[in-house]
């Protein structure tokens, strides 16, 4: 384990260590220095609209009751009656004001006091207080619908979690005005192999598109906005733009410009909204600052990483096989990837939709998130999960342990972006790992303090 970690000290260079994936007592080290120090995704408040309301997450590695309270605010609690540690819900949502324990049957009210102890007064202590035993509960903060918590004391408030990344959420939410709901339940996947890979994989890897996805863009099942004919006639390409911020928090944004353009256009005089019906395009330009608007005009894809395990991805489609008329419909999907063990992680994928647009546009956008990027997509996901898969089988060989792996891709190459809106080191570069070296420095940092404890 030393070795492990005395060898990810030299991360400058960007050799990374294999056993960061698939060493369970790497993973240990990540719930206490990783997950427990940071902020974490749980989920959104359109989830919960009603007091009472429930969803079962988890926080790292336990498992927590998020619940809507009375006052609309919300708790998190440790799924784990103080008595004996019984789960004590077993359903993954539902409406409840208190939770029954189905061992000896305590009770707790949905923001975690214990409220109800069969036999207390015949049979506890007289100094047997309820108020000791009340669920731990963890600091939340629902920021703008999103909810997320942490079990730690000393990590700062989630905006200064978020940083600079607060910027680019913003924009994107309000895009479409700010409102924005979750569509339909999430989904839920197993994939095997650890939660770096695919995390790493939504920070900024671009690299893998043309060999990874070369079967879905040869059969034409993905959507094509160069020749769409939305953003006018020229020859047009799609740039990359790659952020990564010191929090470990990622976005990469792809942009159709003019031929030959290496950068935005300085202004946006007439903006586009890749995959949106047009006639919401003059909408969505008012409800955001003209900064907001020339990050997000033109911009075909844009995903990334809120460190450390929560990723996004809003991008269009079009051409299902069976429903050719449909026209180019962006979708924008929220996953949270919770490791299982060190070698299998949980995925959960959420479709967010701009609550303005009609419902058929609603679910066409599910319709394509779903199909390509869920437990039953046929498109991305199983291409990606194959190689993660392959990933898991060849990483941990006697020898393989020793060979270093590589996060060197456009070291040193990206140009400075001039006047891009947003704040941070914006690169110009189609193809970098710009932001997986962002991802795993902020890791390496939360590793690195726990081998001075
Ligand atoms: Fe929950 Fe005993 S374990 S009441
Ligand atoms: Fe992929």
């Amino acid at each position: 384990m030393a070795e492990a970690l005395r060898r990810q000290e030299s991360l400058p260079g960007f050799p990374l260590d294999r056993r960061a994936f698939f060493d369970d007592v790497v993973l240990d080290r990540e719930f206490r220095q990783v997950f427990k120090e940071s902020w974490q995704l749980l989920g959104f408040a359109s989830e919960l609209p009603d007091p009472g309301d429930y969803l079962v997450r988890r926080l790292g590695n336990d498992s927590v009751i998020v619940a809507r309270d009375e006052q609309g605010g919300f708790s998190v609690l440790l799924n784990s009656c103080s008595h004996r540690g019984t789960q004590l819900c077993r359903a993954t949502f539902g409406n409840a004001a208190h939770f029954r324990c189905s061992y000896h049957g305590w009770t707790f009210a949905n923001d975690g006091r214990l409220v109800g102890v069969p036999s207390i007064r015949s049979n506890y202590p007289k100094d047997f207080r309820k108020q000791d035993h009340d669920l731990p509960r963890a600091r939340v903060t629902c920021y703008r619908g999103f909810i997320f918590a942490t079990w730690s004391d000393q990590a700062p408030p989630l905006e200064e979690h978020l940083g600079d990344f607060r910027w680019y959420l913003d924009a994107m939410l309000d895009l479409a005005g700010g409102e924005w709901e979750v569509y339909g339940p999430p989904q839920r996947s197993v994939m095997k192999g650890n939660w770096k890979v695919v995390t790493d994989n939504f920070a900024g890897d671009g690299y893998h598109m043309g060999t990874t996805h070369q079967a879905a863009f040869e059969q034409g099942i993905y959507g094509d906005s160069l020749a769409d004919g939305t953003l006018g006639k020229g020859e047009l390409e799609l740039i990359g733009i790659n952020i990564g911020t010191p929090q470990g928090h990622a976005v990469r944004a792809g942009y159709v410009v003019q031929k030959g353009r290496r950068t935005l256009p300085s202004t946006v005089t007439d903006p586009a909204y890749i995959g949106y019906p047009r006639e919401v395009w003059e909408q969505f330009t008012a409800a955001q600052t003209p900064e907001q608007v020339r990050f997000n005009s033109h911009c075909e894809v844009v995903h990334g990483v809120v460190f450390p395990n929560a990723a996004f991805l809003s991008v269009s489609h079009d051409r299902a096989i069976g429903r050719e008329n449909d026209p180019l419909t962006k979708y924008v999907v929220w996953r949270v990837h919770n490791p299982i063990d060190a070698r299998r992680t949980e995925c959960t994928y959420w479709t967010l939709v701009p609550r303005q647009l009609d419902e058929d546009w609603k679910r066409r956008s599910y319709a394509f998130q779903a199909r390509s990027q869920s437990a039953g997509g046929i498109l991305f996901e199983m291409d990606d999960f194959e190689n993660f898969a392959r990933i898991d089988a060849a990483i941990s060989g006697t020898v393989a342990d020793t060979a270093p792996l590589d996060l060197s891709l456009g070291l040193g190459l990206g140009t400075p972006v001039p006047d891009f809106p947003g704040p941070g080191r914006a690169e110009y570069l189609t193809l970098s790992e710009h932001n997986q070296r962002a991802f795993y420095r902020r890791w390496a940092e939360l590793m690195e303090e726990g081998t001075r404890d």
